[in-house]
């Protein structure tokens, strides 16, 4: 077992609301970063924002089977909860909730929290069912903690404006906040399923981030879709990408196609590399 400096890991939906009401009680305020694990340094930022934002910093860890297609990685998805630990503990982290499937989804739980549209689009359309599971288990996470302020990373851009409009929409008294994407030095985005990638293709990630920085350049200076987003395509296929699944250029909130440079935009992007499929996105 390997010994904390300060956090606590809970296993029990009881006993995460048992020490979160001490806090709230002393009107002390809570931070909160959901999280499935195997934690890196862009995980560890969220951590150190919410560190800004408030008294207290608590963390869950939980590979969320719903969120998993059939064919998907749910067995394989990498878990290290004592690495994660030691991590939680050094940047601050007070509480680590890490609960089983069990005590998430006692009897299955049948009810489910859709965000149709935005959750509909891109990443949704090509994992169906992703951003309800998503939905859902964040909504269980919120109320379960009811933190003052939850942080997620831009890196899961349409996470993030999913997860806003169903606050929004559901009244859920959490402030969202949204963080930069950490990247490796070459700029890859990090992501706990990196790890899948061969050294040959971890030399080619890479060009995912470069590609979509070019496009938003491109597009500052006038070149416009479906042009742009081909030649974008191409440098992909071209460097060794076996699939791309979008790039697209959308207005940064609502995420709908734009082609006028006077709103907000983001340009997104899912890309299949070897055994994984990367996505990434930055601002126009
Ligand atoms: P996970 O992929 O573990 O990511 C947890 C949080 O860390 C998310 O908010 C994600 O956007 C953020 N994150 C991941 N990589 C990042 C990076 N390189 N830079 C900045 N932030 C990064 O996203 C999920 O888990 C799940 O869908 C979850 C929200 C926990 C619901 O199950």
């Amino acid at each position: 077992m390997a010994a904390y400096k300060r956090l606590r890991i809970v296993r029990t939906i009881a006993e995460f609301r048992k020490y979160l009401k001490q806090w709230r009680l002393k009107e002390e305020t809570i931070g909160f970063v959901p999280t499935m694990g195997y934690l890196h340094d862009g995980h560890l930022s969220l951590i150190r924002q919410a560190n800004e934002l408030a008294d207290h910093t608590v963390a869950s860890v939980f590979v969320n089977p719903r969120q998993f297609g059939p064919n998907e990685d749910y067995a394989v998805y990498p878990r290290n909860e004592e690495r994660d630990g030691q991590l939680l503990d050094e940047a601050g982290c007070e509480i680590l909730f890490a609960p089983s499937v069990e005590e998430m989804y006692p009897d299955g739980g049948v009810t489910k929290v859709s965000v149709p549209e935005i959750g509909d689009i891109l990443e949704g359309h090509y994992r169906p069912g992703f951003f309800t599971g998503v939905a859902t288990v964040v909504t269980k996470l919120l109320l379960q903690s009811l933190p003052d302020v939850a942080v997620f990373g831009e890196k899961d851009y349409q996470q993030l404006m999913v997860i806003k409009r169903m606050v929004k929409d559901l009244d859920i008294p959490v402030r969202i906040e949204g963080a930069p994407t950490g990247r490796e030095e070459d700029g890859l985005a990090m992501s706990s399923r990196n790890t899948y990638l061969t050294p040959e293709e971890r030399k080619i990630a890479p060009v995912l981030y470069q590609t979509i920085s070019q496009v938003g350049e491109k597009f500052r200076a006038g070149e416009r879709p479906p042009e742009l987003i081909q030649w974008a395509k191409k440098q992909l296929l071209d460097a060794g990408f076996d699939k791309v699944d979008y790039l697209e250029i959308r207005d940064a909130e609502d995420l709908a196609p734009v082609y006028d440079a006077n709103r907000p935009a983001r340009v997104l992007v899912a890309a299949w590399l070897g055994k994984p499929r990367l996505i990434d996105n930055v601002a126009v």
